[in-house]
């Protein structure tokens, strides 16, 4: 599956960015219109009307979608952060993975069940989220069984970034997942987000090494984020970090297309000019734009980094 985030805003305002998307890709990923701010945004009161859309307009045009995502430490409203007491968290949760999870029973193909749970820290723990707070570790293995009871037939994925090359995130990530396995816990997969930079992007050996690390545990795997920045951090004119880019896509999806249970690969916007790396907010980024980092242009034209996707599904 060949996939992009798509935004229901723009579906509605900018019809080339609905013809592209439907002519280029497979899978959907909403990519923000399914998380708990915008579905659940005051305590059991649920509004799915634009995440609804992306999903009726994947259906028309025979695209399936993945959910994204259940269970983050970010984009939650106010309430569920300030909730306090294992025995309240626990049932907010509970109902929030179930409602969602059941409101798009059969609709999705596969889930982010659980987003991001690791700190980025140098020794990586879970992350100081309301659920970790409340609930320990066991939040996590909790979510996957309410949305597998929920929606059995989808595929569940524990989702994150900067898991693309050996390091102690992968690590935190890899021993995880081998114990939620172990514990028969319904887990299907891992995804890599896979926001680089092109100046520091992991290698093709690096990936390929990292995918099969979970394979060979009996789990899929997809890339669900990609994006490929080509900002100030990368040295050289435009056109040499154009390429480098195009070289950074195909080396990238390569490792996944390589691998069999790789299933899919998703990028995280169609043009450039709407990529969540240009909004000011993303400080880690921030002074390095703009970034380019699509593989389609403002006028929506094909970018080398398009090609170097082809290519990696080519074999080229
Ligand atoms: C981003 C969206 O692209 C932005 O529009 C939003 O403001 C913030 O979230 N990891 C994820 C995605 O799992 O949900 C994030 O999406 C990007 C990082």
């Amino acid at each position: 599956l060949v996939g992009a985030a798509l935004a229901a805003h723009h579906l509605t305002s900018d019809t080339q960015y609905a013809t592209v998307a439907a002519r280029e890709f497979n899978y959907v990923t909403p990519e923000n219109e399914m998380k708990w701010s915008y579905v659940e945004p005051s305590p059991n009161s649920w509004d799915f009307a634009a995440a609804d859309q992306i999903v009726a307009f994947a259906s028309k045009h025979n695209m399936k979608v993945k959910g994204h995502t259940l269970v983050w430490h970010s984009q939650l409203p106010k309430w569920m952060e300030e909730l306090t007491g294992a025995e309240a968290v626990r049932a907010a949760l509970e109902r929030h993975v179930r409602t969602v999870a059941g409101h798009y029973k059969g609709k999705v193909y596969a889930w982010d069940v659980v987003n991001e749970a690791f700190s980025d820290d140098s020794k990586p723990v879970l992350r100081n989220s309301v659920f970790q707070k409340h609930l320990g570790e066991e939040f996590i293995a909790q979510s996957f069984r309410w949305a597998h009871e929920a929606d059995p037939d989808a595929l569940l994925f524990y989702n994150d970034y900067s898991i693309e090359y050996p390091g102690a995130k992968l690590d935190a990530v890899y021993s995880l997942v081998s114990r939620l396995k172990a514990a028969g816990v319904p887990i299907h997969g891992v995804g890599f987000q896979s926001h680089v930079n092109a100046a520091d992007a992991p290698t093709n050996a690096q990936f390929a090494g990292v995918i099969k690390r979970f394979t060979d545990l009996g789990l899929l795997v997809n890339i669900s984020e990609i994006d490929v920045s080509i900002g100030s951090k990368v040295s050289g004119d435009l056109p040499t970090r154009v390429t480098l880019q195009r070289n950074t896509y195909r080396s990238l999806v390569a490792a996944c297309v390589a691998n069999p249970k790789c299933h899919s690969v998703t990028v995280w916007g169609v043009p450039d000019k709407y990529s969540w790396l240009n909004m000011p907010e993303f400080w880690t980024w921030a002074g390095q734009g703009p970034h380019y980092p699509l593989l389609f242009d403002d006028s929506y034209g094909k970018k080398p980094a398009y090609d170097g996707v082809l290519d990696a599904f080519c074999g080229r």
